[in-house]
């Protein structure tokens, strides 16, 4: 699977299969998990956490056995939910082409059963449920391109189209897509509205949008 077709092909899930992830399996995601961290946001696998989706809201949010799930850590005095959106996605779409299953989740698990090791000046931004899919999942509905983004469709260069496309593919917090995306020159430039977790959604948006496009973004 390539990554445009990891873009396309990815959506939440969150019911897995009972059993435990193989040692294979773990080491990949690991590797992964190191690979997609960077100097600001540490990515830390936590395997077999029973108790961390163990909440009301979980379960209201119809988890099932989500007791795998990376934990993306940054230091508590910086503000880093951008960064982190940003290769927290690039980890969801190397996880996609292995064939496994993730949903990032900001709200519903408990943060104080979470099993992730913190430093004392450490702290948690979200955590990305991930295992071996146990439910279809289906796409989420997207808003129509002339909602998002300030440039009419037949006047968007290739590149943009496509990055616009994969971009609308992205996962949102609570699916809102409160993004913007514009052209400054020949530079695609994509702002955050305001809403919960938009900083980080905003991240992930940049992420799908270079992804597809093969152009970096401002
Ligand atoms: C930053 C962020 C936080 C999220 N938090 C939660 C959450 O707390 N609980 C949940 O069930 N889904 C959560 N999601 C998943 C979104 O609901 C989901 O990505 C969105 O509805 C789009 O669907 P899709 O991922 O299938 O494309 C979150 C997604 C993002 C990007």
């Amino acid at each position: 699977m390539t990554i445009k077709e990891a873009i396309k092909h990815r959506h939440s899930i969150r019911r897995f299969k009972e059993a435990p992830l193989s040692d294979e399996v773990r080491a990949k995601l690991s590797a992964l998990a190191a690979e997609c961290s960077c100097d600001e946001v540490s990515i830390r696998l936590v395997c077999g956490d029973r108790e961390c989706f163990d909440t009301f809201l979980a379960r209201y949010g119809k988890f099932k056995n989500a007791y795998n799930y990376f934990a993306l850590v940054s230091k508590k005095d910086q503000d880093t939910d951008e960064k982190a959106g940003y290769m927290g996605q690039k980890l969801v779409l190397k996880v996609e082409e292995l064939g496994l299953g993730t949903c990032w989740v900001g709200g519903t698990y408990s943060k104080g059963k979470c099993k992730a090791e913190l430093a004392e000046d450490e702290k948690i931004i979200c955590i990305i449920a991930v295992g071996e899919p146990d439910e279809q999942g289906t796409k989420h509905r997207s808003k129509p391109m002339d909602k998002i983004c300030t440039v009419k469709e037949e006047d968007m260069p290739t590149w943009f189209k496509n990055g616009v496309i994969g971009a609308l593919y992205a996962p949102t917090a609570m699916d809102q897509q409160k993004f913007t995306i514009s052209l400054d020159g020949d530079e695609a430039v994509i702002t955050a509205g305001k809403a919960p977790f938009a900083k980080i959604d905003l991240g992930i948006v940049k992420y799908n949008f270079e992804a597809a496009s093969g152009h970096e973004v401002r």
